[in-house]
């Protein structure tokens, strides 16, 4: 078994007068363990792709099976919960809260999960360890530079020891410096047995991962 399987997946927006089909069919597995980037011009589906992996949304038809469970039968109840407690997310615009030190915003997803406080510090200090940050716990976001926000974001990801982490363009508004330093910690995570689906539009990111997956006008083309 797969930790991920989609089969004939189709999504399709529906705005109202128009609809648009931003996955036509897509069947794809992913092993655990392994490093897989998800590639494909702008617009062509990747971020809709992602939504789906990572339990945001459903597809319109098409199975998705997590870990074995059809998450694409399940209640927004139950989704949220999968997405908790399987997924870790990273997102280009790192999502941090400016206002929450460092490891504050690395609990969030435990406090969502109903783990006791003492524990939560605990294992959001861990978190920040395993990214390098052991030393900017009490930090807040304005006061680390763009490449130790992503990492912060990558501990908030790790906290719940989730099954995937699933990051969409997370080099995307670092510099080349930033990019490198989060591109190792994603290398090192890899190395460690963590499953990772990295969405990217740029070639030398995607080539850090086993796989590629490409993605064009809403199809798998490799
Ligand atoms: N919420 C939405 N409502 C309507 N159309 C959308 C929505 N999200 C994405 N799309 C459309 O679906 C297609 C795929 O978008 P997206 O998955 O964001 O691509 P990518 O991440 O590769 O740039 C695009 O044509 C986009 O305009
Ligand atoms: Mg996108």
């Amino acid at each position: 078994m797969s930790l991920i399987e989609l089969a004939g997946v189709r999504k399709t927006y529906d705005t109202g007068q128009i609809q648009v089909d931003a996955l036509r069919g897509v069947d794809a597995r992913i092993e655990e363990g392994e490093y897989v980037a998800v590639t494909g011009p702008s617009g062509s589906g990747k971020s809709t792709l992602m939504h789906i992996l990572g339990c945001l949304d459903v597809p319109t038809s098409g199975s998705y099976h997590l870990a074995g469970e059809d998450v694409s039968l399940l209640s927004e109840a139950r989704l949220a919960e999968v997405r908790n407690r399987r997924i870790g997310f990273v997102f280009q615009q790192f999502n941090l809260l400016p206002s929450l030190k460092a490891w504050r915003n690395v609990e969030l997803p435990l406090l969502y999960a109903g783990v006791p406080r003492q524990v939560r510090r605990e294992r959001a200090l861990a978190a920040l360890d395993k990214v390098g940050l052991g030393d900017r716990a009490e930090h807040r976001p304005g006061e680390l530079s763009g490449g130790q926000q992503q990492r912060v974001a990558v501990a908030r990801a790790l906290v719940t020891d989730p099954a995937m982490i699933l990051a969409d363009e997370p080099t995307g508004n670092l510099d080349s410096a930033s990019t490198h330093e989060v591109l190792g910690l994603l290398d090192e995570l890899s190395a460690l047995g963590r499953t990772i689906v990295l969405i990217t539009h740029e070639h030398d990111v995607a080539e850090r991962a086993g796989r590629t997956i490409a993605v064009r006008d809403g199809e798998i083309t490799t």
